[in-house]
């Protein structure tokens, strides 16, 4: 059973007595384990894609499985239940609270789920480690007092720290230097070497090279949808 399966996805919007497709009749699996990277031209639908993959926006046509449970009927409760117990959200600008500590931003969603203070900060401390900051030093630090690719490291391990089985990343990279995106990239190939199933929007294509998959939106359909060729696949082998 895959993943994530869409049957014939539509989302439009209706402006001025005309329809818009953003996305438009889309058919494609994602399967566990899988590290895809979604590309096209600004205005092609790739954000709007992965809104309704995240169950975070509803279809207007079609169906979305996730892990086989048809999403289309689902009430907006049984959909954030769905979502918190399986998706983790990168983004391109981070969305970390200000003036809390790194810590307790990552701890966020375990109090979302009513995870007791102890448990939840011990969690979140192993998942800041996981991303590789000290949660003694950096942990106790607000976003602002963080640098760009360090802010992104803790809005990683917000992802991770309910053990979801997918991340859903736009443009995660969007806002780094070359450097930080590197760290970045190696620490998703690491945890995709784990297990977890990634799909990253990207417009770089040296950033896309470090998937596994590549799917191409233009004008809200997919217009290629290619593996990367395993011994081309950037950083591959990297750990972190
Ligand atoms: N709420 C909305 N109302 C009307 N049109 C919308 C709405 N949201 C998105 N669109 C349109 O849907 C299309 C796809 O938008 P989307 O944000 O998915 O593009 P994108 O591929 O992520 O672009 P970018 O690379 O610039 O982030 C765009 O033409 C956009 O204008
Ligand atoms: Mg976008």
């Amino acid at each position: 059973m895959s993943l994530l399966e869409l049957s014939h996805v539509s989302k439009w919007y209706d402006q001025a007595g005309e329809r818009f497709y953003a996305v438009r009749d889309v058919s494609l699996s994602i399967e566990a384990g899988e590290f895809v990277a979604i590309m096209g031209p600004s205005g092609s639908g790739k954000s709007t894609m992965m809104h309704l993959m995240g169950l975070l926006d509803t279809v207007d046509e079609g169906e979305i499985r996730m892990h086989g449970i048809p999403t289309s009927q689902l009430t907006e409760r049984a959909l954030s239940t769905l979502r918190n117990e399986n998706i983790g959200f990168v983004f391109q600008s981070f969305h970390l609270l200000p003036r809390t500590s790194a810590l307790e931003n990552v701890a966020l969603p375990l109090w979302y789920a009513k995870v007791p203070e102890r448990e939840a900060m011990e969690r979140a401390a192993k998942a800041l480690v996981r991303v590789g900051l000290n949660p003694e030093e950096k942990g106790r630090n607000a976003p602002n007092q963080l640098s760009g690719g360090q802010q992104q490291r803790v809005a990683i391990a917000r992802a991770i720290v309910n053990a979801p089985s997918l991340i859903l990343a736009d443009e995660p990279t969007g806002n780094l230097d070359s450097k930080a995106t590197d760290d970045i990239l190696a620490l998703f190939q690491s945890l995709n070497a784990e297990g977890t199933t990634i799909v990253m929007v990207t417009h770089e294509p040296h950033v896309g090279q470090h998937a596994k998959r590549i799917i191409r939106f233009r004008d809200g359909r997919v217009a290629a949808d290619e593996p990367v060729p395993q011994p081309l696949q950037a950083g591959a082998g990297v750990s972190v």
